[in-house]
């Protein structure tokens, strides 16, 4: 007959050699993806006086977190164990019993990749030749933003404009609430959030002058031209890190 002593060490013993399974435990048991809330790739107010350090603080900290949280939260099933961000955000866009997932997944989709479109001391026009491109597809710079100016102020209500690869030809499209591209087989390259939310402390109603700075001073080209340089489909969610393979000789 084990003593009390005897049987609160064996519990002592089984607890700790639990805890230290736990976290192999709980891999194999929650491989559901998830997205995370990325740091800005700046400092809060870097993008003054173009975008107050108040509406980025709410846009990511609070907009941007809201998303991650309630799409982390819908895609814990195991129907996406094992699949990535971008593949659940391509399944739940043809299931409209998973709207609220892509509505809240596309948007930290979206989020991630309108950040980095942005930088202080941006704006301008493109060179390279992500600027030959964007000549040969609208004829000029020029057309191109006007394009995407009124791409903005056409989209009714909530959504985000781009700037896409459709193949080898760049066009300008919209997109409403959470809608991205993506879905349509095309390459986002750039974009720029109309959601009130990106613009109202700062603008009000003036979405048109909040599109006019974000293209004057804002656009980071070189992300831009990254994007256009990449092979392959859009992944933002993909470590940029991650090893490529070998090119062929
Ligand atoms: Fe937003």
């Amino acid at each position: 007959m084990p003593s009390p002593k005897d049987s609160w060490l064996f519990a002592f013993f089984v607890l700790a050699g639990l805890s230290l399974l736990s976290p192999a435990i709980l891999s194999a048991d929650a491989p559901c993806p998830k997205v995370v809330l990325p740091p800005l790739p700046y400092a809060q107010d870097a993008l003054e006086p173009h975008i107050s350090s108040a509406t980025i603080g709410f846009h990511h900290g609070k907009h941007h977190a809201a998303y991650v949280t309630k799409a982390n939260e819908l895609m814990v099933a195991p129907r996406f164990e094992g699949k990535k961000p971008l593949d659940v955000m391509m399944i739940a866009a043809q299931d409209p019993a998973l709207a609220g997932l892509f509505n809240n997944l596309a948007q930290a989709v979206n989020h991630e990749f309108f950040w980095q479109c942005l930088k202080p001391n941006g704006g301008g026009e493109p060179t390279g030749p992500l600027a030959e491109a964007i000549v040969k597809s609208f004829g000029s710079w020029a057309k191109c933003r006007e394009e995407l100016e009124t791409a903005a102020l056409g989209q009714f209500g909530s959504g985000w404009v781009w700037l896409v690869a459709d193949g080898a030809t760049l066009k300008v499209v919209k997109t409403g609430n959470a809608e991205t591209p993506v879905t349509q087989g095309l390459k986002p390259l750039l974009t720029i959030d109309v959601w009130e939310h990106a613009y109202y402390l700062d603008y009000q109603n003036r979405r048109a002058a909040f599109v006019k700075a974000v293209l004057d001073h804002l656009i980071n080209w070189e992300f831009v031209a990254a994007n256009f340089a990449r092979p392959g489909p859009y992944a933002p969610l993909e470590p940029p890190s991650e090893p490529k393979p070998a090119s062929e000789p």
